[in-house]
């Protein structure tokens, strides 16, 4: 195994000091790129969907479909009643049957405690939401017996769709205001201790899901969030919380394949989408972010743990007034790797740290510096334009000491102070890789061809 590795390794070392010859050529290629999706004069419209996007069409209600009206099960919907045994028996029904439709009618408000919706159900089950669905107010009317880490769960599920043009309303106020929440205890400082709020959406255990058209709005901790699932479709669907709202993360991945996010919008207090450890073969495209932190792969390697994370694409996304932009952050002392990531046609404005790689991320500032790390490696930064907050350099490569990152491409990223002038050069540490064209601004710490040594190990296991 370690002699094919090593015998992979020359070859792609011989590779690489080819392409280093050719590092300082700018190739001025034609001009392949899509004009920019997201002018500035219309920052809150999503880019153009593209006409080959992979979508289909959002569950819909056929003749063939078996309607349960949450209303006929005894729902309220005044916004006061507690309806979740409603929802619980329209549940248990539509999952027998074939196109089972669980039906949240429009014009009311449907008030529901912590819920796991279990599987297995027939195929083609669909939840639609056209009302308001929303959990108790606050952590003081949240049943103590319930979970304080989700609201609600859809569990072991197979072909699902959550659909509607209706509103998922987190309550997420009272949950931002806890002392333990940053700067909201006494006199501004921050109470230490656990502070569980919970997850707004959680799927877990389950494949082919589709989730179209909500609007999902102010959760108390993440809005979405997906574990051990394969098979995700999320298209037109909008996000939003304050930019202030702690740890409200749009969307979040971890050991989840096959995952498309399409056409959707999302303004929130953390990052826009979120991809964990675990991820492969997701492709995100046509998304507006901001504000939010933006676009991150990680954090990944906490506490010495093994991160696998793989075929990432990210196009044709806005990001506006976010704090980073495409982020890649990984703790020391991980192993595993990221690897074939690309970011291409991605317009940003007013955003700080618009491309970062983090490989020393720590939460305490105390975190020590260790040997091992998440090996990062066929990284693309493609036709990234736009403007940034000059409080931070724009491009900033912080690889670690010990596992280099190696052949991140850079072609067309042009990045221009949003008001004042650059203060810092872009960053770059231990990291290698090429520019296709000159970057703007120039960048001449990424260093040609690959490095002396690579740590092995790094790569095994993924
Ligand atoms: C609803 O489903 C039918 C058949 O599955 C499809 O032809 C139609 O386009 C769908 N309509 C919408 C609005 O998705
Ligand atoms: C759901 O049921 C309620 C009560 O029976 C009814 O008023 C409402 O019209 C139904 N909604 C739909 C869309 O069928
Ligand atoms: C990468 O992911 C896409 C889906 O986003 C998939 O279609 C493609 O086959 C994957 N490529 C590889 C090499 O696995
Ligand atoms: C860890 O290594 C980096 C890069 O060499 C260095 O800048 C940083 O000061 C080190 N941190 C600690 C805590 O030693
Ligand atoms: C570098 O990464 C690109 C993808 O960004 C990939 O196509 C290429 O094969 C990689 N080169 C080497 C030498 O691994």
């Amino acid at each position: 195994m370690l002699w094919i590795l090593s015998v992979q390794f020359l070859i792609q070392n011989v590779t690489n000091v080819d392409g280093g010859r050719h590092h300082n050529r700018i190739k001025k290629q034609k001009s392949e790129i899509s004009p920019e999706l997201a002018p500035a004069d219309s920052p809150g419209e999503p880019p153009a969907v593209p006409a080959d996007s992979p979508l289909t069409q959002p569950g819909n209600i056929s003749s063939t479909s078996c309607i349960f009206n949450v209303s006929d099960y005894g729902a309220i919907g005044d916004g006061e009643t507690d309806d979740t045994e409603a929802f619980k028996a329209a549940w248990k029904e539509a999952c027998r049957v074939e196109n089972g439709v669980v039906l949240v009618p429009s014009d009311q408000v449907f008030l529901i405690t912590s819920t796991i919706f279990s599987g297995p159900c027939e195929p083609g089950l669909i939840l639609q939401v056209d009302g308001m669905l929303m959990p108790p107010d606050g952590p003081d009317s949240w049943p103590e017996s319930d979970s304080t880490k989700q609201w609600l769960v859809f569990y072991n599920l197979d072909g699902f769709t959550f659909t509607g043009a209706g509103t998922i309303e987190g309550n997420g106020q009272k949950w931002w205001d806890l002392p333990c929440k940053p700067h909201k205890g006494p006199n501004g400082k921050t109470l230490p201790g656990p502070c569980y709020s919970p997850a707004l959406i959680r799927f877990f255990m389950s494949s082919n899901l589709v989730v179209t058209g909500l609007r999902i709005q102010n959760s108390p901790q993440f809005h979405v969030k997906f574990d051990g699932c394969q098979g995700v479709l999320i298209d037109s669907v909008s996000i939003s919380s304050p930019k202030l709202s702690p740890n409200t993360d749009g969307i979040h991945i971890e050991n989840t394949k096959s995952v498309g996010i399409y056409n959707s919008v999302i303004g929130n207090g953390d990052d826009c989408i979120s991809i964990g450890p675990g991820c492969s073969d997701v492709e995100i495209e046509a998304v507006t972010c901001g504000p939010s932190h933006g676009i991150s792969i990680g954090s990944l390697g906490v506490h010495n743990s093994h991160a696998c994370v793989s075929n990432i694409s990210v196009r044709n996304v806005f990001i506006k007034d976010s704090d980073n932009g495409l982020r890649i952050k990984t703790w020391q002392g991980g192993t595993g790797s990221v690897t074939g990531i690309t970011f291409e046609n991605i317009q940003m404005e007013n955003v700080r740290n618009s491309v970062i790689i983090d490989q020393y991320y720590c939460l305490t500032k105390a975190c020590r510096n260790e040997t091992s790390a998440v090996y990062l490696s066929d990284v693309a930064y493609r036709n990234i334009k736009g403007t940034y907050d000059v409080r931070s350099p724009p491009i900033h490569f912080a690889c670690s000491d010990t596992i280099a990152c190696t052949n991140i491409t850079m072609s067309e990223v042009e990045l221009l102070p949003y008001e004042g002038v650059l203060v810092d050069d872009p960053f770059c540490w231990n990291a290698y890789g090429l520019q296709e064209t000159l970057t703007i601004p120039p960048i001449d710490c990424l260093q040609e061809g690959m490095p002396q040594s690579l740590e092995e190990s790094s790569l095994l296991g993924c």
